[in-house]
């Protein structure tokens, strides 16, 4: 039986991931902080089929200490401070979570198991402030973010330990990817939540940013799958893992209150302060190489992940009792 350990199970790719391998017959563990309450809440229904190792990315005794517990063959690095706008706010928490927990992670692997094949949470927001369109394995980064900053760093320290130690090493470079279980705070989930709120009379409007900023938004449970590709493969790489389109926050917010039958003007408000110091404007990627080499395609497209995540707010503030208004 394969063994994996997964750091970041608590979050939404974790979860899936655990999902995916469980189903493949792996061993699973995955790494949680102590809190002085559990947030187990999107891995409640694998938790018996689960192994836990109690470390964290600051701290590299108890990363050592979890792959010594876990004697994984593949690890994979999902833990991160993951939302963009905090990594302003807490600058240097993001860089010790996002960018250095990669080098501890890695010197962990060294020590304990050097055969270990490893995979990195890269992100497309590396390219920032991008130099070319769509933006591929060979596109120069320009980070816009102190997040996005870091996870050059966890990119590049990725790249160098394949380099300098022959490791089983690759870089995911994953655009945005969402799923009912995406945090509140993210703007797919915020626009989803937000509008089963105001069709069951719970609020009266949503309060966004810039309506003007375009992603690539794919489904989460597809992007899982390339993660576990990339790390069956012969040779280790990097893969950038996209849709190949782009939409603006404007049409993600319209098909929303569309698909629950609301009028997006009478409820959709902006606040400047939403703003970020530096945005990201436009990304799009290009996933021909995770196509021909991983066989990897996204199966959800993006009005039906809009609809996928709009019926289960619905049907999650239902259970919770709320009344529906047309
Ligand atoms: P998420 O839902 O925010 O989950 C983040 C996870 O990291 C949580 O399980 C969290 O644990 C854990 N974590 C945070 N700091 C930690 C630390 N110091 N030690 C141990 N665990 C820690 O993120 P996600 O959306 O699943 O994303 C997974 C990874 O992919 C992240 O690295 C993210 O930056 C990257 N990424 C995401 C996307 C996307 O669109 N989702 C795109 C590209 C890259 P707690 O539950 O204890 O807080
Ligand atoms: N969060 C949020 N809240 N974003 C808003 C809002 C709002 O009220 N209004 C507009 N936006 C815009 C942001 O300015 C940004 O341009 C876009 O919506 C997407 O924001 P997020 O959903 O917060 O995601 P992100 O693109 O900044 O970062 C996510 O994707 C990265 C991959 O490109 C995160 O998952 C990162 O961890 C990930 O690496």
């Amino acid at each position: 039986m394969p063994r994996a350990l997964i750091t970041g199970i608590t979050g939404q790719d974790g979860s899936y991931l655990a999902e995916l391998l469980l189903d493949k017959g792996y061993e699973v563990w995955g790494v949680v902080r102590r809190a002085s309450t559990e947030s187990y809440e999107r891995i409640e229904h694998l938790r018996d089929r689960l192994h836990f190792a109690q470390a964290d990315l600051l701290d590299q005794p108890s990363l050592t200490a979890a792959l010594q517990q876990a004697e994984p063959d593949e690890v994979y690095n999902l833990a991160a401070q993951s939302f963009v706008p905090t990594s302003w706010t807490q600058p240097v928490l993001t860089a010790e979570f996002t960018a250095v927990g990669v080098t501890r992670l890695l010197e962990a692997i060294r020590q304990v198991n050097p055969a270990i094949r490893f995979y990195q949470a890269s992100s497309s927001e590396m390219f920032g402030r991008v130099l070319e369109t769509p933006q591929s394995e060979d596109t120069p980064f320009y980070p816009r973010s102190p997040y996005g900053v870091a996870k050059v760093y966890g990119h590049y320290i990725t790249v160098n330990y394949r380099e300098s130690y022959d490791l089983f090493a690759c870089s995911g470079i994953l655009f945005n990817h969402e799923s009912p279980r995406r945090g509140l705070e993210f703007v797919t989930r915020k626009v989803t939540n937000g509008v089963a709120r105001i069709k069951m009379g719970l609020d009266d409007h949503l309060t966004l940013g810039n309506l003007d900023a375009r992603r690539d938004w794919g489904f989460a449970g597809d992007y899982v799958d390339a993660m576990w590709r990339m790390l069956q493969q012969d040779e280790p790489e990097d893969y950038v893992v996209a849709t190949g389109e782009t939409h603006t926050v404007e049409r993600l917010v319209q098909l929303a209150f569309d698909h629950a039958g609301l009028d997006r003007d009478a409820h959709v408000r902006t606040d400047p302060s939403l703003i970020r110091p530096a945005e990201v404007d436009l990304l799009v990627g290009d996933p021909a190489k995770a196509k021909e080499k991983l066989g990897w395609e996204p199966s959800v497209d993006f009005e039906g992940l809009v609809r996928m995540m709009v019926d289960a707010d619905l049907e999650r503030l239902s259970g919770a009792g709320g009344a529906t208004r047309g």
